[in-house]
């Protein structure tokens, strides 16, 4: 029993300050941030409205990345996307874009749009 608490209590303060740096995304300027996004061609594949596109690219609007995983899929993007180095997009930079698509409109409920409905 002693034994579990003490692991519990582990686990406890290594979760702890990986949740802390998660809050603490870096302060961005999402006017910056939309000028940008349209400045580095982010719409060209994810949208206008961060909404993403099948061919494209997946829907960016609202990540729930961490500001950490938004800046590493920047650097070293998994697959089809275009790298951005720190040398053409700074670390400020990206917070600004992270500021930006977090505060982009919800999509809309399907269920509200009534062509998806056949109730027109
Ligand atoms: C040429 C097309 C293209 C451009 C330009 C592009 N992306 Fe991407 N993006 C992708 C694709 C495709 C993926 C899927 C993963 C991959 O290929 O790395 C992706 C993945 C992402 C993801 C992870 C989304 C998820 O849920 O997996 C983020 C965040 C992202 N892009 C942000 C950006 C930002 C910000 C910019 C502009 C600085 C940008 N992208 C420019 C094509 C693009």
């Amino acid at each position: 029993m002693k034994h579990i608490i003490l692991a519990l209590a582990g686990l406890a303060l290594a979760v702890g300050p990986a949740c802390a740096q998660q809050a603490s995304a870096p302060a961005g300027n999402v006017e910056n941030g939309k000028t940008l996004y349209l400045q580095v061609g982010c719409y060209q594949c994810h949208g206008r409205a961060g909404q993403g596109a099948q061919m494209t690219g997946p829907r960016v609007s609202r990540t729930e990345f961490p500001f950490e995983s938004f800046l590493f899929q920047l650097r070293h993007p998994v697959n089809q996307m275009p790298p951005y180095e720190a040398a053409v997009l700074s670390d400020q930079d990206a917070a600004d874009l992270y500021a930006y698509v977090r505060q982009m409109p919800a999509p809309r409920d399907p269920k509200s749009i009534p062509l998806l409905n056949g109730t027109r």
